[in-house]
C-alpha cells in the first residue's frame, strides 16, 4: 500500500491543532504507521527542502521549520500521496479551497501548517530521511475491509 510523509509544522503545533489535523486523515481512512514529535536540525531541514536551495525564501523556510517541534508522520493508504495533498490544499492558503486544511486554518504562505510529499520519489526520500525502517509499523485494523 502507498505511503507518504506528512508533517505538522511548528505553527500547527503552537496553535494546538495537531489533533484536528490528524483527525482529518484518520477519518478519511488513512492509517498512521509512524509518528515522531521532534525538532528538526538545520542539517535535516537542508536535506528535506533540498529542491528549494538557492530560492529567495529558502533561509526563511529553514528558520521556520527548525523554530520549534513538529509532528512527523508516515501515513498509508490507497493514493495517499495525491489524496493527502488534496486534503492539505494549495501551498498558499490564500488560494486553498475551504474544506482543505490550509484553506480552513491558515492565512499566509510561510505559515501553512502542514507538509506532505508531492510524489512517490519524494515520499520515499522523505520517509527515509525522518524514519528508520524499524520505526514504521506494519499492522492491520479490523476496519480495514470497510475502507479498502
Ligand atoms: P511543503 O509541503 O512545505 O513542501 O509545501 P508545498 O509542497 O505545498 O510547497 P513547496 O514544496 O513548493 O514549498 C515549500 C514551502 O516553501 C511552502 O510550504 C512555503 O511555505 C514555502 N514557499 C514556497 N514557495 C514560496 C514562495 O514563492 N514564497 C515564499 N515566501 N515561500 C514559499
Ligand atoms: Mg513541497
Amino acid at each position: 500500500m502507498e505511503k507518504t510523509f506528512l508533517m505538522v509544522k511548528p505553527d500547527g503545533v503552537q496553535r494546538g491543532i495537531i489533533g484536528e489535523i490528524i483527525t482529518r486523515f484518520e477519518k478519511k481512512g488513512f492509517k498512521i504507521v509512524a509518528a515522531k514529535f521532534m525538532t528538526i536540525s538545520e542539517e535535516l531541514a537542508n536535506k528535506h527542502y533540498n529542491e528549494h536551495v538557492g530560492k529567495p525564501f529558502f533561509n526563511d523556510l529553514v528558520s521556520f521549520i527548525t523554530s520549534g517541534p513538529v509532528l512527523a508522520m508516515v501515513l498509508e493508504g490507497e493514493d495517499v500521496i495525491a489524496s493527502s495533498r488534496q486534503m492539505m490544499g494549495k501551498t498558499n492558503p490564500h488560494d486553498a479551497e475551504i474544506g482543505t486544511i490550509r484553506g480552513d486554518y491558515a492565512v499566509v504562505m510561510n505559515r501553512n501548517l502542514i507538509h506532505g510529499s508531492d510524489s512517490k520519489e519524494n515520499a520515499q526520500r522523505e520517509i527515509s530521511l525522518f524514519f528508520d525502517e524499524k520505526e514504521i509499523q506494519d499492522y492491520d485494523k479490523a476496519i480495514d475491509n470497510w475502507i479498502h
